[in-house]
């Protein structure tokens, strides 16, 4: 994915309502603008003294709903954006491709692999620490760890905010209230209740699957399978 469309997706809600609210009391300066420009341009000098009060209070009412039309469709969009962006398109499997091309490239790389349409990431599960994860977790989660494999919905388990990866620190770091979570998404501080939430990731024909159907609850508080401290300063 491009740099500027990777930063666009790591835009808290709250930031895409501001630049939205803000796009939108731009447009409305722009109408109020050309409406100015339009009703001076009628009539000559004699009409417009005559019609001066009535051209001026239209001017004030027009602006003010172009105003509230223009804020309304931002709230509009950022509410849509909102739902869209914090839990992605759920309910569609996802094909990844080789699972032992993303088993390497997860294992070079310092970064996850995010999936933004699907609005997940999928993260290597360390196989030193999987009989740790054997006694904490069950069925398709764990069957998707013993293939190396977390898929973690991209939503903070605290208020739906997307949480973003820091490289620095290689934890999950939301940017809204400050919850912190391993790179398997469980759960190192802040007032998130659980651990990320989780996707059914699985192996096919040696490739990897990961089913959005169902959204698995991540796991308790104080769940700490992987005893992985920060690599570095926090982002948020
Ligand atoms: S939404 Fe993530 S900490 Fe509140």
């Amino acid at each position: 994915m491009p740099a500027p469309l990777a930063a666009v997706r790591l835009l808290t809600p709250w930031d895409v309502l501001g630049i939205e609210v803000a796009a939108g009391v731009g447009a409305a300066g722009l109408v109020a603008v050309a409406l100015s420009a339009r009703g001076a341009a009628r009539g000559g000098p004699e009409r417009e003294e005559e019609g001066k009060g009535l051209d001026r209070r239209r001017f004030l009412e027009q602006g003010v709903l172009a105003v509230f039309a223009a804020a309304l469709v931002g709230l509009v969009t950022s509410g849509v954006d909102y739902v869209v962006t914090s839990t992605g398109r759920s309910g569609r499997v996802y094909r990844l491709g080789s699972a032992e091309a993303l088993r390497s490239r997860l294992r070079r790389s310092a970064e996850p692999y995010y999936d933004p349409v699907g609005g997940f990431y999928l993260v290597a599960y360390p196989a030193g620490d999987l009989p740790e994860a054997e006694r904490v977790y069950r069925g398709v989660e764990l069957v998707g760890m013993r293939e190396g494999f977390v898929a973690l919905d991209q939503a903070c388990t605290h208020a739906g905010c997307r949480v973003p990866f820091c490289s620095r620190s290689q934890w999950f770091e939301c940017p809204c209230h400050g919850a912190r979570y391993s790179a398997v998404g469980e759960l190192r501080r802040g007032p998130a209740p659980r651990g990320l939430d989780r996707y059914e990731v699985r192996v096919e024909h040696g490739e990897v699957v990961v089913d959005t159907a169902r959204k698995l609850p991540g796991p308790a508080p104080g769940t700490d399978t992987t005893a992985q401290g920060p690599a570095g300063p926090h982002c948020n």
